[in-house]
């Protein structure tokens, strides 16, 4: 709806001028957006003068809810069980998702988890799953639905009929430097989880030199955002902010992250900082979603959904529901591709951990082949880096920076290159290190 009254050029003036949109002109402006009436050049000046302007919270909430209503809206009238999800802003290293869609279907909520791909130097969860033999993580709505309705989660792609204003609107911003917008980044995140119908969301926002926010105050305004604006378009939201100066986990690369998170499912090996962050997402959303009265409840449901195997258990029926293999969980070794070099990444010198440029380390393991450097370039699934070391561990010709997997003898050494520019080292670690350092809720 392009009438006299929503000439498009006139929001984007109103916009670049300071003021304040109504609900029907941002409408009138995404829904343009999406039948194609406003072109390449208005959305991005649009985008830029939000970018400059910034959005009041109801103006957020307005784009956020046309964004949403410019697609499909998944609809679980039938599901009994509380529909719920979990969003990172995305890390190195981050798996999260994988074990706590398995922890919550055990502990009786419905995940339909619509994940993206890796987006810079961060790991994507979509990419984890597609190193699965078999796995469909672009199935079709029905698939989707019988894997929820079978599992209790389903992790699966972005599908061309959720919030496609959203789609079109993000291709342009990734391309006229207008991504990094608090209100423009509140609205593309929840126009997709409010397409997926969902009750209850719990946001990672991640802090520090592996996160796109690497100042707590950029990352505490995006929280605060996220969650005032989803609660005012009517999803109940918490966000914690947690950290990324160390790789999350003591793995980056895909399959290497799923078999990660098996070992953590099945309790073969489980990092405590990875623990921690699983434990305080799935406790928030347990509450969230009235399964638990309080975080001491939450926590021993988590506990009991972990060793008695429910969530491992969870876990793999939903692997098997979207077409993987059903051993997944009892041999991964066997089901997981695997890089054909493996080599010890060492220190010049033996010290102490005292910092961690995490981006750089995902980086390695994007040149490695593990992410992508355009948007429709191949990724090889095998290669990555194992046994990261973490902030205050000593390191030196006994105990290397990192395992390297890689493609090729010359591959692994340029990334344990990397490694050793993007690890200070020091006679001690830092003074203090967070996991989680704040939780926002309104
Ligand atoms: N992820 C999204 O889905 N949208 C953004 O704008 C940024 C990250």
């Amino acid at each position: 709806m392009t009438t006299a009254a929503f000439l498009p050029q006139e929001v984007i003036r109103r916009k670049r001028d300071g003021a304040r949109l109504a609900p029907e002109e941002v409408a009138a402006f995404v829904a343009g957006l999406t039948e194609g009436s406003i072109s390449e050049g208005q959305a991005a000046a649009f985008a830029m003068a939000v970018f400059f302007r910034g959005l009041a919270r109801e103006e957020c909430v307005a784009l956020t809810r046309a964004m949403t209503a410019s697609g499909r809206v998944l609809d679980w009238s039938g599901e009994e069980r509380p529909v719920l999800d979990k969003h990172s802003t995305g890390g190195v290293g981050d798996k999260v998702s994988l074990p706590l869609a398995g922890i919550m279907a055990a502990c009786g909520a419905a995940v339909p988890m619509i994940s993206g791909r890796g987006l810079g130097h961060t790991g994507g969860t979509l990419d984890k799953l597609d190193s699965i033999p078999g796995y469909r993580s672009q199935p079709d709505v029905e698939t989707f639905r019988r894997a929820v309705a079978e599992a209790g989660c389903a992790i699966i792609g972005q599908t061309a009929d959720l919030a496609p204003a959203d789609r079109r609107l993000y291709a342009i911003r990734d391309v006229t430097a207008t991504v990094e917008s608090v209100p423009l980044i509140t609205a593309s995140i929840l126009s997709k989880k409010l397409a997926a119908g969902l009750q209850g969301l719990v946001m990672d926002v991640k802090v520090g030199s592996g996160a796109f926010m690497t100042e707590l105050d950029d990352a505490r305004a995006l929280a605060e955002s996220i969650v005032a604006v989803a609660e005012g378009a009517g999803l109940t939201t918490r966000a914690l902010i947690t950290d990324m100066n160390q790789v999350l986990g003591r793995s980056a690369g895909n399959a290497l992250e799923v078999r990660e998170a098996i070992d953590y499912l099945t309790g073969v090996a489980r990092d405590p900082r990875l623990h921690e962050v699983v434990v305080a997402l799935a406790a928030e959303l347990l509450q969230i979603g009235g399964l638990a009265e309080d975080a001491a409840t939450a926590e021993a449901a988590i506990s009991a959904a972990l060793d008695g195997g429910a969530a491992a258990e969870r876990f793999q029926r939903m692997v098997a529901a979207l077409g993987g293999p059903g051993d997944l969980i009892e041999a991964p070794a066997r089901r997981l591709p695997e890089a054909a070099f493996r080599v010890a990444a060492y220190p010049e010198t033996a010290g102490t951990v005292a910092a961690i440029d995490v981006r750089a380390v995902g980086l390695a393991v994007l040149s490695l082949g593990g992410g992508r450097r355009r948007a429709d370039g191949a990724i090889d699934h095998g290669v990555g880096l194992t046994e990261i070391a973490g902030l205050g561990e000593a390191v030196g010709p006994e105990r290397p920076l990192a395992m390297v997997h890689a493609r090729s003898e010359d591959e692994a050494q340029a990334a344990a290159n990397a490694l050793r520019r993007g690890f200070s080292l020091g006679d001690h670690g830092p003074p203090s290190t967070t996991t989680l350092h704040a939780r926002i809720a309104l």
